[in-house]
């Protein structure tokens, strides 16, 4: 038995992962604009993925007979003074998103809702990654950034990545 309040919880989570995939777009843009491709790829795979996360949480609605309700998705900045601002800003919003994923667990925790904790496992585990590679990026963008050979290297890098439509999925 999922509670109202679980399912509204979820139907925030789903806004804020189309929030997620509007914010890396932008990023991507941003970084096409300067032709940095292959970072422009990589958040544009990224933003990808943030749509399955909210795929993911509609099929879960669905399938305890909840209704997903959307709600409005705020429109993402779209000026960024360089591509490592762009990856701190990156990181900082994947640790957002973290906590709103734990809050949901918390929540449903108290409730002894099993159903929604067994399903979010797979969120927080998703987290640790997305919080892993994007702590990564920042650390190797501060290493390139100032060198253009190597600049050009790390975005080739980056313009390898590829969307796996379910990535992961239990
Ligand atoms: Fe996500
Ligand atoms: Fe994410």
């Amino acid at each position: 038995m999922v509670t109202e309040k679980i399912i509204n919880l979820i139907n925030e989570q789903i806004t804020k992962e189309q929030y997620a995939a509007q914010l890396y777009l932008s990023m991507s843009a941003w970084c096409y604009a300067q032709d940095l491709e292959g970072i422009g790829n990589y958040f544009r795979v990224q933003s990808k993925e943030e749509l399955m996360h909210s795929d993911k949480m509609f099929d879960y609605i669905n399938n305890i007979g909840g209704k997903v309700v959307l709600g409005a998705v705020d429109a993402p900045p779209h000026d960024f003074n360089s591509a490592e601002e762009i990856f701190e800003k990156a990181l900082e919003h994947e640790k957002l998103v973290t906590k709103s994923i734990f809050n949901i667990v918390k929540a449903a925790t108290e409730e002894s809702d099993f159903a929604t904790t067994t399903f979010l496992q797979w969120f927080v585990n998703e987290q640790v990654e997305e919080e892993a590679s994007a702590s990564l990026l920042v650390t190797k963008i501060k290493r390139v950034k100032d060198n253009p050979s190597a600049m050009y290297l790390f975005d080739q890098e980056l313009a390898q990545r590829v969307f796996t439509p379910d990535n992961g999925a239990a």
